[in-house]
């Protein structure tokens, strides 16, 4: 057993410690010659006027970040959709749609019925899926392989980052076809993505640091997460990673949505964890930690735009610098290694979270 977790006390940090060679594995297959550029080069995003993402779960997360990162670069519509609403909802698309379904297992059943959904109204699909020969996979119009390899734990880690990788680099490959950038930005974009494994690498050495001070954090009632942009899109991977594993009662809020009811919320025994990597906003969110705190709330902030000092109420966690479209990529690993820890620390079943099973494949 712990030869097969690689002398690790669970997969979920196996897999976790894992992800700098999964992501050099996936981005490979995406570039070059790999497997996974042909397809993206065979796919004709001229042929869309619009983009539907939808999965379940942590998949729908990869969504939600994906989202930002295709209309930032792309400038065209993308809407992103849990696959168990999309199924019933009568959605409004047609062969002017691109369908994308995210899977690890390929096997979701709310995620296999939305594809199907899809094409039956005529759109294009194209999934990004880890198992390979999995439905999802074989089902779709295109298909692009995670290299995630097999992932043991029912919280994804692994297989997450590699969604996130790929969909990034779909993106920047779409921004080329539509004019949106050039081939020299395509590069920069590239070897920035590229420049994430050795990134990650580098955090990953941080693990006793973040031990530490997830030790502290087992008391907790209920921790929040909050995030603008694309930091709000993790956190939300954030707060699901922490709940699935440690059993803390935990939600994710858009910072700019704090004053429209959760801040009622906010008390003594409460952690914020503020995820901040857009520049632009640092202001913002940091106004908003200045209220969770004078409410008695304790702050974990993380991110790369970190000029705070440290006190008893205010931790934070650096990131590498880089590219803010690409850092939830980063901030992932450290939100991943903060469940991870809690959880620990609260001696639980880390693989197999009571209630939860790795592939949903009955409604
Ligand atoms: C379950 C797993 C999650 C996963 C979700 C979607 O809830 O516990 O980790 O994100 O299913 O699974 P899929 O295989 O479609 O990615």
């Amino acid at each position: 057993d712990s030869a097969e977790k690689g002398g690790y006390p669970h997969f979920m940090l196996k897999e976790i410690m894992e992800q700098p060679k999964v992501l050099k594995d996936t981005i490979q297959s995406a570039i070059n010659n790999g497997d996974n550029k042909k397809v993206i080069d065979n796919l004709d995003i001229t042929r869309f006027n619009k983009i539907v993402i939808t999965a379940c779960g942590s998949a729908y997360n990869a969504g939600v970040v994906a989202k930002y990162v295709f209309e930032r670069l792309c400038r065209i519509l993308v809407e992103v959709e849990l696959a168990s609403e999309f199924r019933y909802k009568d959605a409004i698309i047609d062969e002017k749609t691109l369908v994308i379904l995210i899977s690890q297992s390929g096997e979701t059943a709310d995620t296999i019925a939305a594809m199907r959904e899809a094409k039956v109204k005529g759109a294009v699909t194209l999934s990004i899926v880890n198992v390979v020969g999995s439905t999802i996979a074989k089902e779709a119009d295109f298909c692009i392989y995670t290299a995630a390899g097999p992932e043991i734990a029912v919280a994804t880690t692994k297989a997450f980052s590699a969604q996130l990788v790929l969909l990034y680099i779909l993106a920047v490959g779409f921004a080329v076809k539509l004019g949106k950038i050039s081939g020299e930005q395509e590069q920069e974009l590239l070897s920035q993505i590229a420049a994430l494994p050795a990134k990650l690498s580098a955090l990953l050495t941080q693990v006793d640091m973040i031990q530490k001070y997830a030790s502290t954090c087992v008391g907790y009632k209920s921790i929040f997460f909050i995030g603008r942009n694309i930091d709000y899109a993790i956190a939300l991977e954030g707060s699901l990673k922490l709940k699935e594993i440690s059993y803390i009662h935990s939600e994710a809020y858009a910072g700019g949505e704090l004053k429209h009811g959760t801040i009622s919320l906010i008390e003594e025994n409460t952690l914020v964890v503020a995820i901040s990597n857009c520049k632009q906003l640092f202001g913002k969110i940091m106004s908003n930690v200045e209220q969770v705190i004078s409410r008695g709330a304790k702050v974990l902030l993380i991110g790369n735009c970190l000029d705070v000092e440290q006190n008893d109420k205010l931790s934070s966690i650096s990131l590498p610098e880089s590219n803010e479209l690409f850092s939830p990529s980063l901030s992932v690993i450290v939100l991943q290694l903060f469940s991870y820890y809690v959880a620990a620390n609260k001696g639980l079943d880390i693989d197999k979270p009571r209630n939860l099973a790795k592939s949903v494949t009955v409604e």
